[in-house]
């Protein structure tokens, strides 16, 4: 099978905001206790938290971290996290039926955070809470000093401020499971309202407000126009959120996924862009993919456990290889609007969902869905090209015109690296992808050709067995390159 790419170096897409990289730990199951935070562990640090997990998230590349939920912020009192230890109270989450310590909170996350060398998207609570127990937020984490909030982080630790830029006004407000669901009304007033009080507090914040939870909600489309009504001037970002699952053991379905992705993508930002219009606005709303994944394994999981307990295994899917490979086609999506979808994250990073996992007596590892991300955040760094794509195609019960190819080009910086992620989703052929650059870029040498293949589609990494290798079958010459793509092959590709 033989598959085309072209691309013009001066024909962009857009720069790539590195957050598009992000990703997410709430206070859920074991993504903090036992996860990033376990004292007793013999990995820990001086600080509790687990040093084999800062290392993986370091090698992530993971510029930023939503925190603390999820549904679970939506009924979270942020004071409770703050101040001596043994003073913080023990709370029920409704939101998970688990017994939450309170152990671990706002100062411990932010000095995590800078170990792991990331920012913070820090939600706030507009379930059970609203505009003041927000904007005391913002005045706690990014005022300097002299003001009640301000002098009590201090005084709790923390001179400087911790300057969190970027914050979710609430979580998932359009869902039914939400503590404290509302109308797409109610929600875009209290968002607005609350995002100008926060904005009052620190005007060089940004603001993402809630978008559907899912693309099948049923107020999917009127929710965002509602929402947008209210908040547009007030607010930077959209979001969206959606996890893929193969419950139907369809694997040419299952990688056709994206496409859903791509949709949901598009149909956001028309939204977007007719309240624009309507407004007769010179803003352009852009999207934050907050929370997206693969989340389907750990159903059975979830519904057996047991009612309040602390951090008890939730939502700890092990992921396989077909995951993996979807994973990759998902990030090269987020990239390809990478002019609109500037913040996304990968819902989890550890334990929950997550492409990192922690044994509470043993080592940190790795899913097989952390080699594709990996990779996906070192090296798409630059600009992303606009590309000629060329591909044999097939059909699945959801989707026509799938490409068996699904690629993407990327320009570095300096304009002397070009990166191409690309993944053959065929089960059975390999695809000889043949690259050709229109412009002048002259292909000199192979900086790297990596393939991820060869692994049963339901073989996981819980044996550490999974490993990138190198791709031998790739020739160059000045303005074009060949490349044999494995049957089922995740692959990065990067010339200068
Ligand atoms: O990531 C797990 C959960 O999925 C989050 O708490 C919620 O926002 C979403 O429904």
């Amino acid at each position: 099978m033989k598959g085309k790419l072209v691309l013009d170096t001066r024909a962009r897409v857009a720069k790539i905001d590195p957050r598009i990289f992000g990703s997410f730990i709430e206070h859920m199951g074991r993504a903090v206790y036992t996860g990033i935070y376990q004292p007793d562990s013999p990995y820990a640090d001086e600080d509790g938290f687990r040093k084999d997990v800062i290392e993986l998230v370091k090698q992530l590349n993971v510029p930023i971290v939503r925190y603390p939920g999820g549904n679970f912020v939506s009924g979270y009192n942020w004071e409770d996290g703050i101040g001596p230890v043994a003073d913080r109270p023990k709370r029920l989450d409704l939101a998970w039926r688990t017994v939450e310590t309170n152990e671990f909170g706002l100062h411990e996350f932010m000095k995590w955070a800078k170990k792991v060398d990331t920012d913070v998207a820090m939600a706030v609570n507009l379930g059970t809470r609203g505009i003041d127990a927000a904007r005391h937020l913002v005045e706690y984490c990014n005022f300097d000093k002299g003001t009640y909030y301000s002098d009590l982080r201090r005084k709790n630790g923390a001179e400087k401020p911790f300057n969190v830029k970027t914050w979710c006004l609430g979580n998932e407000m359009d869902g039914p499971w939400q503590i404290g669901h509302k109308t797409a009304d109610e929600y875009g007033r209290l968002a607005e309202e609350t995002a100008k009080a926060m904005k009052l507090v620190d005007e060089n914040i940004e603001l993402i407000a809630c978008g559907s939870s899912a693309l099948d909600m049923p107020t999917f489309g009127s929710w965002e126009s509602t929402v947008l009504e209210h908040t547009y001037d007030q607010v930077d970002y959209l979001s969206l959120h959606r996890y893929y699952g193969n419950r139907d053991n369809d694997t040419p379905n299952y990688l056709a996924q994206s496409l859903d992705m791509d949709d949901f993508i598009t149909g956001v930002l028309a939204i977007c862009d007719s309240i624009k219009a309507r407004k007769h606005s010179k803003k352009t709303i852009n999207l934050s993919f907050d929370e997206w994944n693969v989340w389907y394994h750990s159903d059975q999981q979830t519904a057996d456990n047991q009612p309040w307990q602390i951090a008890p295994h939730l939502l700890e899917d092990i992921y396989n290889f077909e995951d993996a490979l979807l994973v990759g086609t998902l990030l090269i999506t987020l990239l390809k609007h990478a002019d609109r979808v500037k913040i996304a994250c990968l819902a989890q990073l550890v334990n929950v969902i997550a492409p990192i996992m922690t044994d509470e007596n043993g080592a940190a590892w790795m899913q097989s869905i952390f080699f594709p991300f990996m990779q996906a955040a070192q090296y798409g760094q630059g600009t992303v090209l606009t590309q000629i794509q060329d591909s044999p195609v097939y059909s699945t019960k959801q989707f026509d015109q799938v490409p068996y190819l699904e690629s993407l080009g990327i320009l570095n910086d300096d304009e002397t690296e070009l990166t191409i992620f690309a993944v053959n989703r065929s089960d059975q052929e390999s695809l000889e992808l043949d690259l050709t650059v229109t412009d002048g870029f002259v292909i000199d040498h192979q900086l790297l050709a990596t393939e991820f293949t060869g692994y049963g589609i339901k073989e996981t990494n819980e044996n550490g067995q999974m490993k990138l290798q190198n791709n031998d079958n790739v020739t160059l010459s000045r303005e074009t390159a060949q490349a044999t793509l494995k049957p089922l092959s995740w692959n990065v590709i990067r010339l200068a």
